[in-house]
């Protein structure tokens, strides 16, 4: 049986695992908890996570933030979808995007918005969003800079 339910502050550990094997630069669960916890919590950000029974860990997980901007209004922009190895192909990042589609909805969001690289790395992520009915809507323009 598994159990979809967002994950509030002070369980944010609970993500961690399947969190870093997508956003490895964090290195571990406490440094990854902190960034969420003292950063991105308060400007907004949430989590929804997948959970097997008798697991307090997420096998899988989806990280997101309502927002509003002159370009596209407001919508609801999905920042991480990750799903342990070990758990992938059960239909879990599947359901976490139905339950966020459902979460923009309730919101009054307008729409979805999400980047994903174009690596062969992504291309399972390409065909939930696809099969999920996301389009291919803007190209992506960075800069890296020395700080
Ligand atoms: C992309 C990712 C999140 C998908 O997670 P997942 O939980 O395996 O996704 P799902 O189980 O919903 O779908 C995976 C496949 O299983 C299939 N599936 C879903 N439910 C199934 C079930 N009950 N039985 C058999 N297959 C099933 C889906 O149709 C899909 O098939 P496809 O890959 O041939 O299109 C995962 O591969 C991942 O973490 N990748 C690395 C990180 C990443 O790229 N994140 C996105 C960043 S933009």
């Amino acid at each position: 049986m598994t159990e979809i339910r967002e994950i509030r502050a002070g369980e944010t550990g609970s993500a961690a695992e399947a969190m870093l094997l997508l956003r490895p630069r964090w290195r571990t669960a406490g440094a990854v908890v902190d960034l969420i916890d003292d950063r991105l919590r308060p400007a907004g950000y949430r989590l929804v996570g997948a959970f097997e029974e008798s697991s307090d860990s997420a096998v899988s997980v989806l990280g997101f933030r309502e927002v509003w901007s002159t370009a596209w209004g407001h919508y609801l922009y999905v920042d991480d979808v990750s799903t342990l190895e070990t758990a992938r192909g059960k239909g879990f990042a599947d359901e976490l995007l139905r339950w966020v589609i459902a979460e923009a909805e309730r919101l009054g969001c307008e729409e979805i918005h999400l980047d994903s690289g174009v690596g062969s790395d992504r291309a399972a992520a390409h065909r939930l969003y696809m099969r999920n009915h996301l389009r291919i809507s803007s190209h992506h323009f960075s800069l890296e800079l020395g700080g």
